[in-house]
């Protein structure tokens, strides 16, 4: 008998060799080569022996004018921040990846939107390969669904997921997790990239063939990447990433990729004791601890997808007591906090040497446009001279190595937001004044442009 053919496929980018090597020849990580039993080739000729060949059927070149426009319809999720990341509601039949943390509520939020989903659109399929249905059950207790036509398949063989979507014909379906799932066709363990790439390659031509939207839920690795697959992203329509930290109750889902939406869409959520509660004012939640007037303290105006957020940026400045000065940034870009001090020390004449820095957006938001640099600045250079920034005042601007403030996009939505939040001074990029945007701020709210850090400090630190 003839040995069955093996090929070695890396676990990080899916090349294939034909030899077991220490290193991929493709992406160049180490030890990531994994055997695995090569998929049969197809008995006779195209037509007949491939397994795709079903939903190959029908296809004819369309003209433009007479294609139906698919993003009219979407199906309301019943949370309204879901809905908004997702561009406004699922698409039918598009295939969505919501990836994340181990425990930072994955399954909590798509129980939730299964539960209204199932009242509103009829009934759905919730495939868990991690929990047995008694477990979600019991959730389900925790989080307040009450009667919904809601399957719950406990179950990780994919073949049998198919069959089970066949028989019921659910108006969504749910596979918690696609690292759990694997097919027949494949020898190799869950998880691995062949059988991930597999799981989301049937999933997609179900979604597709049968126009039921289906959302797979994915695990992260240890650096943040959804595990295995760049594959995965490829292939599905959306990519979410739940994002938050586990000891703060917020949580915020961001949209990655979207094929039907804006990008870096995001939608908050707190997480309670009765599940995942929407937060319709993001704002308020992370400006809700703030002691105003202490030294180090910024409040910024920034912009994620269409939605504005202000959020405090705090510093720290302290003598350093060993040898080498520390900076540490949590929430900003370290390389960028050391560029913004070098330019503090240079055009704003502050002092840092010997000076341990630690900046920190509050409440554990990320954020990574550069408008965000003139509230660094401010938070620091308020740090350094012991001083509060002038009350109910809120920044943003890039800042330029030669200390220029340079303007940023969405300046409107940004102001819009801190007027509605009653602040009544707003330390801006004078290239960002416009005499419409005066007129918008007739809520009371005192527009200042700057075009250096030095006007910026002068107007912010009284
Ligand atoms: P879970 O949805 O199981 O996370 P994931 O599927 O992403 O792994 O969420 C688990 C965490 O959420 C767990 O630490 C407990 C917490 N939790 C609450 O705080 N309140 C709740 O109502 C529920 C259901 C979970
Ligand atoms: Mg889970």
């Amino acid at each position: 008998m003839k040995p069955p053919k093996v090929v070695f496929v890396c676990q990080e980018c899916g090349a294939q060799a034909p030899k077991w090597a220490g290193r991929c020849n493709e992406c160049g990580a180490w030890n990531s080569l994994v055997e695995e039993r090569a998929p049969e080739p197809a008995a006779t000729g195209a037509a007949a022996g491939n397994r795709y060949s079903q939903f190959a059927q029908g296809t004819s070149a369309k003209l433009y004018a007479d294609v139906e426009n698919a993003n009219a319809q979407r199906l309301s999720t019943g949370i309204g921040e879901f809905d908004r990341v997702l561009g406004g509601g699922i698409v039918p039949g598009s295939l969505v990846l919501l990836g994340g943390e181990p425990g930072i509520g994955k399954s909590t939020l798509l129980l939730q939107a299964a539960a209204h989903f199932a009242r509103e659109f009829g009934p759905v399929l919730y495939a868990s390969g991690e929990e047995s249905e008694h477990q979600i059950k019991s959730r389900g207790a925790r989080l307040g669904i009450g009667e919904a036509p809601i399957y719950l398949l406990s179950e990780t063989c994919i073949e049998r997921i198919l069959e089970e979507i066949a028989r019921l014909k659910p108006a969504l379906v749910i596979i918690d997790s696609v690292q759990t799932v694997f097919s027949l066709k494949f020898q190799s363990a869950p998880g691995s990239i062949g059988q991930v790439r597999e799981a989301a390659t049937q999933f997609l031509f179900a979604a597709k063939g049968q126009n039921i939207p289906t959302v797979l839920v994915g695990h992260v690795t240890k650096d943040g990447n959804l595990a295995g697959p760049k594959v995965l992203e490829h292939v599905v329509d959306t990519v979410l990433s739940f994002e938050g930290e586990r000891h703060h109750s917020h949580r915020v889902v961001r949209a990655v990729k979207n094929r039907f939406g804006a990008v870096s869409e995001l939608g908050v959520f707190e997480m309670t004791g009765a599940g995942l509660r929407p937060v319709a004012n993001p704002s308020k939640l992370f400006l809700s601890e703030r002691a105003t007037g202490t030294p180090g303290s910024a409040v910024l105006c920034c912009v994620e997808g269409s939605r504005p957020i202000l959020v405090e940026v705090q510093a720290l400045v302290s003598t350093s007591t060993f040898g080498n000065a520390r900076r540490m940034a949590i929430g900003i870009d370290q390389n960028r906090l050391s560029l913004l001090l070098a330019v503090l020390e240079k055009r704003a004449g502050l002092s840092l040497a010997g000076d341990d820095v630690y900046v920190n957006i509050a409440g554990g938001m990320s954020i990574e446009e550069p408008a965000a640099d003139l509230s660094v600045v401010a938070a620091v250079a308020s740090s350094v001279r012991n001083r509060g920034l002038a009350p109910a005042t809120a920044v943003f601007g890039e800042v330029g190595l030669s200390g220029e403030v340079r303007g940023t996009p969405q300046a409107a939505l940004r102001i819009r937001e801190a007027v509605q939040m009653g602040f009544t001074r707003l330390i801006m990029p004078a290239a960002n004044v416009d005499p419409a945007d005066v007129a918008l701020s007739e809520g009371g709210c005192e527009l200042v442009g700057v075009r250096t850090i030095g006007e910026a400090l002068d107007q912010l630190i009284a």
